[in-house]
């Protein structure tokens, strides 16, 4: 290992915590800050705070050694070489990305730097943001040969958090001088080298010493906007399959043989093209908004991502359709809502669409009985139990004398749910499901009235 390099991690939300402990992990040593003292203190504590893959044991590992939890954003800023910013970039009601988080570390940053600093963009932001930075941080004095700010950007996906971070794709490293550009590749060096991966105790993951992740050095506005455009081009392909669904369910198609037919050319790739109840999470809805708002405010007619939004919204709706078209009248009808995660494998409601139709399904006057294997704390807290919303202890709780099951999420542990058990325990053995997670025939064999996205009946 060759010296390891100090950096600093400010924020400790999904994508700090993450960036702080796989920096770790590759052998640097990191200081994570956050103002918050209680979260500081849980994860002093070895509380990861989230639901994710591999972090308790990195937390473990490196707690309080190779990563210290802090809230003295100065010491930090004195100590290392990168301070990585991120921070929450929440979308404001204009549908800009709310950069003041941005802003208020940027300009503590420049109150405590005495030596060469590189500052990296971690956060998602929009393009210009470097230059905004650096503003803020000359206007506190601090000369330009003292700092460089850079971006690079995280593609990780909650669920597989840590395992993208050491095994990414790519690694985007956008600045306009070499002297950052260098301190950043040397940072990811164990990755782009191998070195990591030869390590015993590795995080298990596609890269490999034969197989190494390319690192491409861009300018830091290209930077900057190949995170916005990654995004937004991933909703595109969810909003064209979603699209699609529907063409398919108009002209008695299948969506899954449809999507396999594209995936197979190369060029279209076989990937994001579930059809469902339409994207959320606290990245896609936010940065699609926020990428169409930085085109609108340049002047560049991108109407496009409109539509991407539009479609997004009305996969909701038709899945709401769907429940009344299989129950008639929804008024008094209980309801057994399995997922209410924006996806499986997380314990994330930001924007889920499972949540959105759960209130839906509410304001028409439904009985939900909802069951999540991860998200049931955070979703009780977004929509507290009630004569008309309760959660259950199982799947099998949550189903017992349902008039219908409505699957909102991917999880694994639904799609292996035994049918024969199901039906039994249904008042009406009635299965909409939001995500394809059942075949139609065998569901037709078992008895059910099924229904899908974008697949016959
Ligand atoms: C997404 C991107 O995939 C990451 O690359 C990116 O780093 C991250 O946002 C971010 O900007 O931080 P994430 O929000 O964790 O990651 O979730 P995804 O796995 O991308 O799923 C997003 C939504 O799309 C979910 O609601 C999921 O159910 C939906 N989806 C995904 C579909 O409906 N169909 C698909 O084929 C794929």
């Amino acid at each position: 290992m060759k010296e390891p390099i100090r950096i600093a991690v400010v924020g400790s939300g999904y994508v700090g915590l993450v960036a702080a402990l796989c920096f770790a992990e590759m052998g640097h040593e990191v200081l994570c800050v956050d103002n918050d003292e209680r979260k500081v203190a849980a994860l002093q504590g070895g509380d990861t705070l989230i639901h994710e893959n591999h972090l308790p044991e990195l937390l473990n590992r490196y707690r309080n050694q190779q990563v210290r939890f802090t809230t003295d954003l100065a010491e930090a800023t004195r100590l290392c070489a990168a301070i990585f910013i991120a921070v929450g970039t929440p979308q404001s009601e204009t549908g800009d990305a709310d950069l003041s988080y941005v802003e208020a570390v940027a300009s503590e940053i420049a109150r405590h730097i005495d030596s060469y600093k590189v500052i990296v963009e971690k956060s998602t932001v929009p393009v210009y943001t470097n230059e905004w930075i650096r503003r803020v941080i000359e206007r506190n004095g601090v000369r330009r040969d003292a700092f460089d700010v850079v971006s690079n950007p995280e593609f990780l996906r909650e669920g597989t958090a840590v395992e993208d971070f050491l095994h990414p794709d790519r690694i985007v490293v956008g600045a306009d001088s070499e002297r950052a550009a260098k301190v950043l590749n040397a940072i990811y060096a164990p990755l782009t080298d191998g070195s990591y991966y030869d390590s015993p105790t590795k995080i298990p993951g596609c890269c490999s010493r034969e197989n190494l992740p390319p690192l491409l050095n861009t300018s830091t506005k290209s930077a900057e906007i190949i995170k916005h455009a990654s995004n937004a081009f991933l909703a595109l392909k969810i909003s064209f399959i979603n699209a699609v669904s529907n063409l398919c369910e108009a002209a008695d198609a299948n969506v899954e043989q449809v999507a396999r037919g594209i995936g197979l050319d190369s060029r279209i790739g076989p990937k994001f093209l579930r059809p469902g109840i339409g994207y959320g999470g606290s990245c896609f809805p936010k940065d699609v908004a926020a990428f169409r708002s930085v085109a609108d405010q340049m002047g560049v007619d991108f109407n496009l991502l409109a539509e991407v939004e539009k479609i997004n919204v009305n996969q909701k709706k038709r899945f709401l359709a769907k429940v009344r078209g299989a129950l008639w009248t929804l008024r008094g009808k209980r309801l057994a809502v399995l997922g209410l995660a924006f996806k499986g494998d997380t314990d994330d409601i930001r924007e889920s669409p499972a949540i959105d139709l759960v209130e839906m399904l509410l304001g028409e006057g439904c009985v939900v009985v909802a069951y999540d294997p991860a998200a049931m704390k955070r979703a009780q807290a977004e929509l507290p139990p009630s004569v008309q919303m309760r959660y259950a202890e199982s799947v099998d709780d949550a189903v017992r004398d349902a008039d219908a099951v409505l699957v909102l999420t991917d999880w694994r542990e639904f799609a292996e749910i035994d049918l024969e058990q199901l039906h039994s325990l249904l008042r009406y053995p009635i299965v909409i499901d939001g995500r394809n997670l059942f075949d139609p025939a065998r569901m037709a064999e078992a008895g059910f009235t099924y229904l899908s996205v974008g697949r016959a009946t």
